[in-house]
């Protein structure tokens, strides 16, 4: 048989899929808005399911002890699922259940982790075939509801998995970045909530050019150090002067905790996303576990509760299960 009469048999319909979908930190300290990153934990669980009637509906949400709205339009996934629909010129009814298994308002991507998945879900099930870009503008629309901003640092790490760079919002131009494999992340999540909204809120709408001669130096050197597995390059540009000095206010403790994961090893460490959680990024996972560890210790002193994960940088981003 001629290779060219083989025809593409079309995949036969799904019609309901379980998706896992990453925490992701933010910012990356220099790079507010424009860098962020998957971890392999914590992350969302949301099932997707076809129906015949035409609407998007939550039909049940757990482990957000009540704080997310089922109406589909004002929930990050049902709004990014919404976008996608319009997108495609679609009234394909959708069934959606959302299982938080990651704190809200916490600084780990909750909100854009429930987004990607009702994107990447969906695409899969429809098999629309969409590209990962594309995919990430509908993510947006669900970050929009959940902070009135639809910024991508958190979906598109989620989506396209590793490191990934914002290079333009218009139009949209995500880079994914190489990251060394030795790479690993430490996070404490103080167990206080700090809304992304009132986090962005608080920061000034311009910046010095002296300011911002430190940062973009920075994040270029941050993107060189990661492509060249440079980790002294890395440590160096784990710096920033513009939004942290800010923000820290918000996070009990943040100084003594981020001075805890330098002092024992860690390349650097800042804010993830708008707070409250705290990152650190090191050299092999022995030194990512001290330094989780001295972080949680050093937010004892606090007398207030946390966890801590790490994780190596998760290059699956979203994934169906
Ligand atoms: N870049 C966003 C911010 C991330 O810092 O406000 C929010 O998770």
């Amino acid at each position: 048989m001629n290779i060219n009469s083989i025809q593409k048999k079309p995949r036969s319909r799904l019609h309901s899929i379980k998706i896992f979908a990453p925490a992701t930190v933010a910012n990356v300290s220099c790079g507010f808005d424009i860098l962020g990153f998957a971890v392999d934990a914590p992350g969302d669980e949301v099932i997707l399911r076809l129906t015949d009637t035409p609407g998007v509906k939550i039909l049940e949400i757990t482990g957000d002890n009540g704080k997310l709205p089922l109406q589909a339009a004002k929930n990050t996934v049902g709004a990014s699922i919404i976008s996608m629909l319009k997108f495609l010129g679609s009234n394909q009814g959708v069934e959606i259940i959302l299982h938080k298994k990651m704190p809200l308002g916490s600084g780990l991507g909750s909100s854009a982790a429930s987004s990607a998945a009702g994107a990447v879900g969906l695409n899969h099930l429809l098999n629309t075939q969409l590209t990962k870009q594309q995919l990430v503008t509908f993510a947006m629309e669900g970050e929009r509801v959940a902070c009135g901003t639809a910024h991508a640092d958190n979906v598109a790490p989620a989506i396209f998995g590793g490191f990934t760079l914002v290079r333009s919002y218009n139009p949209l131009d995500i880079i994914p970045i190489h990251t060394p494999p030795e790479l690993y992340c430490s996070i404490i999540h103080p167990n206080i909530e700090v809304s992304t909204k009132a986090a962005r809120e608080i920061l000034s709408p311009s910046v010095k050019l002296a300011d911002a001669v430190v940062q973009w130096g920075n994040v270029a050197g941050l993107i060189a150090g990661l492509m060249s597995n440079n980790y002294e390059l890395i440590s160096r540009s784990m710096q920033d002067v513009i939004i942290e000095p800010v923000r820290q206010q918000l996070i009990p403790g943040f100084s003594m905790i981020k001075q805890a994961a330098l002092s024992n090893g860690a390349l650097g460490a800042g804010i993830s996303g708008s707070g409250p959680s705290i990152f650190a990024l090191s050299r092999n996972i022995k030194t990512a576990e001290i330094v989780a560890q001295a972080m949680q210790h050093a937010y004892n002193q606090t007398h207030l509760n946390s966890e801590i994960y790490v994780s190596k940088i998760n290059h699956n981003g979203v994934t169906i299960l």
